[in-house]
């Protein structure tokens, strides 16, 4: 396919250059988005009579031609064009003839790439968001099904205090709300119109930008045309976001591993999101939580990429710029394909409360709640804390647990200690009576259940 610039570069390119030059194998799948800008372009040009209505009919109709034959695999992209912008274009005055190599008045490739990457990638938000829903609402009906299945919470990976599987679980879903939050935020920044920025100065053609990003359904248009063209946050934004998400999907796979490890037992992945091991019989691995953890280092690279792609450009338009759509592209099908088998993991997993709460026994985990009741006896709690210490310190050299000791024990420690220390320090109550806002209790976790469904519809 032909180039479309001409003058003073007009000798024979070098074909590694051109190859090299070349950014169709990333920038093809924008092709709906470069037609439908090109179509408002068409129609903006002949409302305001720069082109006459009859040519941009043409162009409209050729345009429209060209989606459909692409949609439907009548018309292959050529993979020999330089990019998307060029293929549509001279595909365009193939079929239309004149009237086609009209369409390029007063924009420039410029503010048509900052174009269809904004309307792609609005796109693409909406759809990793529609996603993020899926796996919030997944992590909802198993919070609701575990909301009384006590575990030990950790810190330092050490068993700290009670709470409850569905409890763990939406806390997951509040970082994924975030990330959700996140999303429509960097989306409402983006949806800024730079078509008719043109190369960098904007044109002398008398044009109607307003026109043209209404009919793109555009919020606004960029206010300075140097800016239009050279500005690329809302990649940067995006990839952030996309690496946040990242971080939450791979700290809830690194649990998952965790817990489906014969140490924990806490859930059995489904076989259908665990592959076998070709020399272990034995073996049921977690390689989606694995693969879905190492991803992230990926996404993770696209931010870092596109942050130092950037820095250091001068105004307005460089090649570099190029370099951002494989970046922001590989993000947003990574963490797609992540959400995509992550919910459907989340949701078949097995869940084992028996091991949940033999967890629970064990650990000392009710030691604070013991604590708190001496407290509630008078006692100022550090020194409440230290007694403490020591009778976990005496049921950890006997081999017993708080529960086991008996009253005579505990009663030389303190006179304040009667029999219903028995009932502060049972597992269940422990739950039950951590009551405050945001807390463990199943009645708790059906609030935050209710919060996230109300999000989510
Ligand atoms: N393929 C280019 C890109 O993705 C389109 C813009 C080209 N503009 C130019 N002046 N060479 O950035």
């Amino acid at each position: 396919m032909a180039k479309l610039w001409s003058g003073l570069a007009s000798g024979a390119i070098d074909d590694a250059a051109e190859d090299f030059n070349r950014s169709i194998r990333v920038d093809s799948r924008m092709y709906r988005e470069d037609i439908l800008g090109s179509v408002a372009h068409a129609k903006m040009l002949a409302a305001k009579n720069i082109i006459s209505a009859e040519d941009a009919e043409a162009i409209v109709e050729g345009l429209n031609g060209i989606l459909a034959d692409i949609d439907s695999g009548a018309l292959k992209i050529d993979m020999e064009a330089e990019d998307i912008h060029t293929f549509v274009e001279q595909t365009l005055t193939e079929r239309a003839g004149e009237p086609g190599k009209r369409l390029h008045t007063a924009r420039s490739r410029n503010d048509q790439v900052a174009l269809d990457a904004r309307m792609y990638l609005k796109t693409r938000a909406e759809t990793t968001g529609k996603l993020l829903k899926s796996l919030m609402g997944t992590l909802c009906e198993r919070a609701e099904e575990s909301k009384a299945m006590v575990m030990p919470g950790y810190t330092h990976l050490q068993r700290a205090q009670p709470v409850t599987m569905g409890h763990h679980l939406m806390a997951y879903a509040m970082m994924l709300s975030r990330d959700l939050g996140r999303l429509s935020d960097a989306v409402r920044r983006m949806d800024v119109s730079p078509i008719g920025s043109c190369a960098l100065a904007g044109t002398t053609y008398d044009t109607d930008r307003f026109f043209e990003a209404e009919l793109l359904g555009f919020g606004s248009v960029c206010e300075n045309s140097l800016d239009g063209v050279s500005d690329r946050d809302f990649c940067v934004e995006l990839a952030s976001d996309l690496s946040l998400i990242m971080t939450h999907l791979s700290r809830m796979s690194e649990e998952l591993i965790l817990w489906s490890s014969w140490e924990f037992k806490f859930v059995e992945l489904s076989a259908a999101y665990s592959t076998g091991s070709s020399i272990m019989p034995q073996k049921k691995n977690p390689d989606m939580a694995e693969l879905t953890r190492g991803k992230t280092g990926r996404v993770y690279g696209d931010l870092m990429a596109l942050l130092t792609v950037l820095k250091g450009l001068p105004l307005a338009y460089n090649k570099d710029m190029q370099e951002d759509k494989e970046l922001i592209f590989d993000a947003f099908d990574t963490v797609d394909a992540c959400l995509t088998v992550c919910a459907p993991m989340v949701g078949t997993m097995k869940l084992i409360p028996e091991n949940m709460r033999r967890a629970a026994a064990s650990g000392f985990i009710n030691a604070t709640d013991l604590a708190d009741w001496l407290v509630g006896r008078g006692m100022p709690f550090r020194t409440a804390y230290k007694l403490t210490g020591e009778l976990v310190a005496e049921c950890s050299k006997k081999g017993v647990t708080l529960e086991e000791l008996t009253l005579d024990e505990y009663r030389a420690k303190s006179e304040l200690f009667d029999e219903s220390l028995y009932d502060a320090i049972n597992i269940d109550n422990c739950l039950l009576r951590r009551t405050s806002y945001g807390g463990p209790t199943p009645k708790s976790v059906e609030r935050q259940i209710e919060y996230i469904k109300e999000l989510i519809k």
